[in-house]
């Protein structure tokens, strides 16, 4: 057993008398490229961390599930199993594990809960998916314990729809690549139905996150300017179908297939007002960037992949409104310092970048932003929660301890 595990184990008999008997690790994930994408059904390319969630469990005999954590600000809750679950306050983090609970409840009756405890080392409120990573566990644990079988497409599928519970209405990336994630690859994902791909990166490329510093909380404080942003770009859709004669036409890859890129955008600004446009032309920018990626990537481009991630934080800024200046700032001084690329990462409004270096370069980077951005703030925690190398790691698991 890892030290984290023991002392996982140990906090488990603290709280509950006995030893937990199942374990669930779930990867946070960093997205490369692809943002805003998803709930337009257009692609994305995410992948997971080597940070990540453990919960360690063992089964109960009732519906109940009780769950607490070892970081102590996180106050251990309980609620009952069901198709119907009332939701705790706004920003509650055991939102997440209810909204798996209620979703599964509904396909699949009788379901027994648990008792749980909970360690992460996902940064939180980063950008890097520490909530999903918990909802996606906690649904693991439920079909694990109840011996439910499911396909890890239909999972990916009905769990981007559960973490609705929550109230933001986002698309499917974070659910897919929490358990679809293959070690050492990226992977670009597809949306209707969901597809995965593996992608490989290549053994010299680094990818460092660094953290703005400003908590973007989507179950709270960002859910509404994440909300409008989807109304916005399934608005912008409507119009720009019914400019082209084709009011039928409700997705975006619908629209894009029929028409090149540059008729679909002028077609656009003839239609849409100066948001929509915006909000359109990034949303259909970000598509061709993510199939430009992959080809990036495969090609071991870095610089082409670096050029288009930057490109991509360009259009997040200036037309898609989401980043804001610390974000802003520390894709200057990554760029500045020798990385290919930055951009930030995620649903935006705080959280933190993604920079693309070379291996020869990553300590250039980190030592540039350390000195730069981080010596003068205040950092609340070690630097190395905040500024890392992420490593592409596997999925989702269970297993009995
Ligand atoms: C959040 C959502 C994702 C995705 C990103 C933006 O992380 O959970 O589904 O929409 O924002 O790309």
């Amino acid at each position: 057993m890892t030290d984290r595990t023991t002392f996982l184990q140990n906090a488990f008999a603290k709280e509950y008398g006995d030893p937990g008997t199942h374990l669930v690790r779930a990867p946070g994930r960093v997205n490369l490229i692809g943002e805003h994408t998803d709930y337009n059904g257009l692609p994305v390319m995410p992948m997971a961390l080597q940070r990540d969630l453990m919960l360690l469990c063992r089964t109960r005999p009732d519906s109940m599930v009780c769950i607490a954590n070892v970081d102590l600000q996180f106050e251990p809750c309980s609620f009952q199993v069901g198709p119907k679950i009332p939701p705790f306050e706004p920003g509650d983090w055991g939102n997440y594990v209810k909204a798996a609970g209620q979703a599964l409840a509904q396909q699949y009756t009788s379901l027994r809960g648990f008792d749980a405890m909970v360690s992460s080392n996902i940064p939180i409120a980063a950008g890097l998916s520490s909530s999903t990573a918990l909802m996606m566990a906690s649904a693991l644990m439920i079909l694990d314990l109840n011996d439910v079988a499911i396909s890890a497409p239909q999972l990916m599928e009905l769990m981007a729809s559960a973490e609705h519970y929550v109230g933001t209405r986002g698309g499917g990336m974070d659910q897919a690549i929490c358990i679809g994630a293959q070690p050492r690859s990226a992977s670009r994902i597809d949306f209707n139905p969901m597809r995965i791909t593996p992608i490989p990166v290549p053994s010299n490329w680094r990818f460092v996150i660094a953290s703005s510093l400003v908590r973007a909380e989507k179950s709270s404080a960002v859910r509404e300017a994440y909300n409008s942003r989807t109304r916005e770009c399934k608005e912008a859709l409507g119009v720009v179908a019914a400019s082209l004669g084709s009011p039928e036409a409700t997705s975006y890859t619908g629209v894009m297939s029929g028409v090149p890129a540059e008729d679909l955008l002028e077609a656009a600004e003839q239609a849409l007002d100066a948001t929509l446009l915006k909000r359109f032309r990034h949303v259909v920018t970000e598509a061709l960037r993510v199939t430009m990626a992959e080809r990036a990537m495969r090609g071991d481009d870095l610089d082409d992949y670096g050029r288009l991630m930057s490109e991509s934080h360009m259009s997040l800024r200036d037309d898609f409104a989401v980043s804001c200046e610390e974000l802003d700032r520390l894709t200057e001084i990554a760029i500045k310092s020798g990385a290919r690329g930055a951009r930030l990462s995620g649903a935006g409004f705080g959280g933190c970048i993604v920079a693309l270096c070379g291996a020869d370069d990553v300590d250039h980077v980190i030592d540039a932003l350390e000195t730069e951005f981080y010596s003068t703030r205040e950092l609340g925690g070690d630097l190395a929660d905040v500024l890392f190398v992420a490593e592409p790691s596997k999925g989702a698991s269970v297993m009995e301890v």
